[in-house]
């Protein structure tokens, strides 16, 4: 299983503050049966520029490596990547594709919450139309009420990607949703999102579990998100 979505990176951003904590989410993650984890930490335009905040990746990633190697523990595939705050101007970026998962052309990409706007639309459709990028809309889920049904049918069928939280599954009041969108295979990748190891942590399997006790989900449906998962994940380049 893949955590799509998560924020272990030691003191990079708002998630692991140490390499001690970075290690012990990892650990969670794969006694959950986690074996790949995608490491998405927050990349903000007006922040600093894509090299900059792949110099500071590359620091925190060597950082945690060390640990890992001088532990002797045996941890989960770890893949680099980046959660993208969308601001206008976005598809002009030049070196956005350095932000993309680590050997795929996927781009995690976080949306401001709020009804998006025609502009802002045309934006994520030139990004997949014309720079090479597919988009992930990180935890849709967030948005989905601010949306008309119509502008997420149109980034469907665009070829837009969807991310959605652990959480999403977890939660009573949106779990009928989340299994529905998952029977609908309108769940691209699922992510944990987890931040630290105590309010934010991964849980995963507790996701899994919900969508595997469900009976109005065929067998399929399950082996075919997870047939796509390992394909993204493993052939992309
Ligand atoms: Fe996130």
């Amino acid at each position: 299983m893949v955590d799509f979505h998560s924020h272990i990176l030691p003191e990079i951003d708002d998630g692991a503050q140490s390499i001690e904590e970075s290690l012990e989410m990892l650990r969670m993650l794969k006694a959950q049966g986690v074996n790949t984890v995608c490491l998405t930490p927050h990349y903000l335009a007006m922040d600093e520029s894509p090299d900059e905040f792949l110099a500071r990746r590359e620091e925190s990633y060597q950082k945690l490596k060390s640990a890992i190697d001088e532990s002797g523990e045996e941890f989960p595939k770890l893949l680099l990547g980046a959660e993208v705050f969308y601001y206008p101007g976005i598809c002009r970026m030049e070196e956005l594709s350095k932000l993309t998962l680590q050997g795929t052309d996927l781009l995690l990409l976080e949306m401001p919450s709020c009804k998006w706007n025609e502009f802002t639309l045309r934006e994520i459709e030139e990004l997949y139309n014309n720079t090479g990028i597919r988009i992930v809309i990180a935890h849709i889920e967030r948005y989905l009420d601010f949306q008309h049904k119509s502008t997420l049918e149109r980034l469907f069928k665009g070829g837009v990607i969807t991310q959605v939280n652990a959480s999403f599954f977890i939660s009573k009041r949106t779990r009928r949703k989340a299994l529905k969108m998952f029977k609908l295979s309108h769940i691209g990748f699922i992510g944990t999102d987890c931040h630290n190891t105590k309010y934010r942590p991964p849980r995963m399997n507790e996701a899994l579990q919900i969508i595997r006790d469900c009976k109005k989900i065929p067998e399929q449906v399950i082996a075919d998100y997870i047939k796509n998962l390992e394909y993204e994940i493993n052939n992309s380049f």
